[in-house]
């Protein structure tokens, strides 16, 4: 059994961005092809709580070496005031050959930058007539962090960031720890988050909202929205855009933004199109310059394993983790 801890996984991933982006476009793309296996994630829910969850994201990708796997992960918001991260995430891989558990890896960082790989991937795929030199980030915390890590990577000529949160501390600690990390970027702090909307035509929300709190009408035409935390879109607002999805049947659950709509309409046509399919083209797709495009992933388990993989595989270069040859 190799054991990665979070210090492990993220020297194991350092600087790997394109390997991971490269990594989460053929889960999509074996996902489009029918050779995975993911079923619906569990979400553990507690009562008389409404915040807490924890989620459990079974998978299996049929890859030249298949792998198989589950990722546990807890969403704790009020960590964050006390100085913790929201999430926090083990992952179990198991072999092919013997079920057997092979190895154990801290995955919140997994899990956040598979995110990111997905979004920053959308933004590559769904493209526009202008490319894209600005993007807004709506949500200061961890995703959107790796948002623009991983942006940056895809989209080498962005320049500008304008940053919004509802707390304006963390927009000011998030614009700090970005200044540090990558100087060349104008960063800026909107006052609303309508003018984060308009500010650029690539945006993308990363927040903890738990019900439908925003509309589009601020975006300028041809917007690409990456509506990462699912639950921020009114319904009306979904069914007036152009719907992209990581899978119809795991986004339409859970009451996010896609699920309300559908109830709204009674059926699912208002989804235009899944990224593995988009992916299966041989060109980007040209996105809509008159209405906003909505990229809404669910966050498939199919990721967080190909990540792993990914992480175990440069762990083995590196020497990195702690192998337990008794765990068994
Ligand atoms: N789709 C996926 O695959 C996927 C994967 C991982 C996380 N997520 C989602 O991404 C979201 C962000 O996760 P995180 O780890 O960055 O959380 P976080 O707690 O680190 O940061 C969230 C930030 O959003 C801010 N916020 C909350 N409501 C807001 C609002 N209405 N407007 C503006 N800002 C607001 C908070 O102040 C906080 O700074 C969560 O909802 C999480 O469930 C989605």
């Amino acid at each position: 059994m190799l054991i990665l801890g979070a210090e492990d996984v993220r020297q194991a991933l350092a600087g790997a961005e394109h390997e991971i982006i490269e990594a989460v476009r053929r889960a999509y793309l074996l996902h489009a092809q029918g050779r995975t296996a993911v079923p619906h994630s569990v979400f553990l829910r507690f009562p008389d709580d409404q915040r807490n969850r924890i989620i459990a994201l079974p998978a299996y990708l049929g890859d030249d070496t298949p792998v198989a796997g589950v990722k546990w992960i807890a969403s704790f918001p009020g960590n964050v005031t006390e100085g913790l991260e929201r999430a926090s995430a083990a992952l179990i891989l198991n072999s092919m050959a013997t079920g057997r558990p092979q190895a154990l890896l801290e995955s919140s960082t997994i899990s956040a930058r598979r995110t990111a790989a997905s979004a920053a991937l959308a933004a590559t795929t769904l493209v526009s007539e202008t490319s894209e030199t600005g993007a807004s980030l709506i949500g200061c915390g961890v995703i959107n962090f790796e948002v623009l890590r991983f942006l940056r990577a895809a989209l080498p000529e962005l320049g500008t960031v304008t940053l919004f949160d509802l707390d304006r501390a963390r927009a000011a600690s998030f614009t700090e720890r970005c200044a540090e990390l990558w100087p060349e970027l104008k960063l800026l702090v909107a006052d609303t988050v309508e003018d984060a909307l308009a500010a650029h035509r690539l945006v993308c929300l990363a927040t903890t909202a738990a019900v439908p709190h925003l509309t589009t009408s601020a975006c300028r035409p041809g917007t690409l929205l990456l509506h990462l935390s699912l639950r921020d879109l009114t319904p009306r607002t979904v069914l007036a855009g152009v719907n992209v999805v990581d899978d119809a049947d795991h986004v339409c659950r859970e009451a996010t933004s896609l699920h309300l709509a559908e109830q709204l309409r009674c059926n699912r046509d208002f989804i235009s199109a899944e990224i593995g399919d988009l992916l299966l083209g041989d060109h980007p797709r040209k996105r809509d310059e008159e209405r906003v495009t909505i990229y809404s992933p669910f966050g498939l388990g199919i990721l967080d394993l190909a990540v792993a993989a990914l992480a175990c595989r440069r762990a083995d270069t590196l020497a990195l983790g702690t192998r337990l040859a008794d765990f068994l």
